[in-house]
């Protein structure tokens, strides 16, 4: 399966830096599927400026409803209307900030596929959880309550000791959740779980790209901080394995 390289900027950003950002990540390699997710405020110059190229916006988090009084609130459709065809739900950050449980992540997740974008469900479990040996549990029990039964999306595996951290996981504790991730995505949702792309986040710089993406069930990565710059997202997307 082809790679997906996904940034996420965060609250990171502004107009006046859209066009050059664009104009940059137009050169990623044919190879991957590259995501920019930048925040709300930004996908309509970015729909633009990448107009006719490969790379894909999406939106770092929805509302569960359509539309309503919920202020200071984004809905599906409302940004699948800017071009933008994925969605992040359930990022760590989100989690932490604004007390987002698995079954916010669930509804948000429905209304993300009712809309027509692919949802990039985020998981991944804390120090302290690693430390008490629960993280393989701590992630299979946010799948199972995070995740719809039509879930058509995408998974992204985040320790969130990892994200800007500068610190990742062993080769060995990436393959071995990668591994139990493919096994409860196909337990849970049958041969659709087979092709779930299942990408790897925290920390990944092109430095250590290579080895992360080539590892077992690796369909690509979740890149924060380095997706801010376009060379080294480039870098990343470049040190994705063919198919
Ligand atoms: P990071 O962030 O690459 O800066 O560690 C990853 C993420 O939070 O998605």
């Amino acid at each position: 399966m082809r790679q997906i390289i996904a940034g996420n900027w965060k609250m990171f950003g502004q107009l006046s830096g859209v066009t050059a950002y664009a104009e940059a990540i137009r050169t990623a390699p044919p190879h991957v599927d590259v995501i920019i997710c930048p925040p709300f405020t930004l996908l309509d110059r970015f729909a633009t400026a990448l107009h006719g190229s490969p790379v894909a916006l999406g939106a770092q988090d929805c509302h569960a409803t359509t539309q309503g009084a919920h202020t200071g609130d984004i809905s599906a459709p409302q940004i699948a209307e800017t071009g933008a065809k994925y969605v992040i739900l359930g990022h760590s950050e989100r989690r932490a900030d604004h007390g987002e449980t698995n079954a916010d992540v669930h509804a948000k997740t429905l209304a993300a596929l009712a809309a027509g974008l692919i949802p990039i469900v985020c998981v991944g479990e804390t120090e302290a959880q690693r430390d008490a040996g629960e993280a393989e549990h701590v992630v299979r029990t946010q799948l199972t309550h995070s995740l719809p039964e039509n879930f058509a999306g995408v998974v992204a595996y985040e320790p969130v000791w990892a994200i800007g951290t500068g610190r990742t996981p062993t080769e060995s504790d990436v393959t071995a959740m990668h591994a139990a991730i493919r096994a409860a995505l196909v337990a849970q949702l049958g041969s659709a779980g087979k092709t779930t792309a299942i990408l790897y986040g925290g920390s990944v710089k092109p430095n250590n790209a290579a080895s992360l993406l080539s590892l077992p069930e690796v369909g690509g990565a979740l890149v924060g901080g380095a997706s801010l710059k376009p060379e080294d997202l480039l870098a990343i997307a470049a040190a994705a394995p063919q198919d």
